[in-house]
């Protein structure tokens, strides 16, 4: 026996958290599939909740109301082979939620603790197994404090807009605009008073900035295996 935390039958629990754009979801998904882990990313959740909160006409600022959206709420991950899908309600919205407004939505529902409260008991219960890769925010902080492995990825602004703008084009003249957002989220995420955006002390910092997309794998696959080592070592010592 390794000294997995009591109660993680399937594996451990890799946390890889950092702003947006620095590469989190590629790394996570890759990650997953290297080791057969599921992949939980869990801005998703925050995404959803915020679209319901713009369809149903919440107010962004309304903590309460919010957290009275979220119960009432079925937000489930639907992990598959080419990505996750992500069922609001039973309805699909996992094109929707990458939308620029739900993008800047999900920034602002994030900002308030029982929201939080919320997501991360269900993410924990989601992660309560062991053999995921959880990415977002606050996973090595507060979600899963004890998680094995813990990766903080980050990179310059300005790759990481170039990143985004890749992955979801902006429409014509609109770049500069995109990056001013990304900015203003960053900004929102790492100063918010209820579990902010920064690395945990035990997480290992990845700056992506001038990596290829392999060597970040390559680096996050050093620190798992040398820490999976470490617990299978560990039976012996
Ligand atoms: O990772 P993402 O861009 O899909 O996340 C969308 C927003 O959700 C992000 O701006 C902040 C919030 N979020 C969070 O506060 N905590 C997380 N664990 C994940 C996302």
């Amino acid at each position: 026996m390794h000294n997995r935390p009591p109660g993680r039958r399937c594996g451990i629990v890799i946390a890889i958290d950092g702003p947006a754009g620095s590469g989190k979801s590629t790394l996570a998904a890759l990650l997953a599939k290297k080791y057969g882990y599921t992949n939980i990313e869990t801005g998703a959740m925050y995404r959803a909740l915020a679209l319901k909160a713009i369809e149903s006409g919440t107010a962004l600022d309304d903590g309460n109301a919010l957290v009275a959206l979220a119960r009432a709420s079925q937000i489930e991950l639907d992990p598959r082979p080419e990505g996750n899908r992500v069922l609001l309600d039973g309805r699909d919205v996992t094109e929707r939620i990458r939308q620029q407004d739900i993008t800047d939505a999900s920034s602002r529902v994030s900002v308030h603790p029982r929201v939080r409260e919320w997501m991360v008991e269900r993410q924990r219960e989601i992660g309560a197994a062991g053999g995921i890769v959880m990415e977002g925010r606050d996973i090595g902080t507060k979600v899963f404090p004890d998680a094995e492995v813990k990766i903080f990825l980050d990179a310059a602004p300005e790759v990481r807009g170039t990143r985004r703008f890749l992955q979801h084009p902006p429409a014509a003249n609109q770049e500069a605009a995109v990056l001013a957002e990304l900015r203003a989220r960053d900004e929102r995420d790492r100063t918010r008073a209820s579990s902010p955006l920064v690395p945990a002390p035990d997480a290992v910092l990845i700056d992506s900035t001038d990596l290829a997309l392999d060597q970040v794998v390559d680096r996050a696959a050093q620190i798992i295996e040398e820490k999976m080592g470490k617990l299978t070592g560990g039976a012996h010592g």
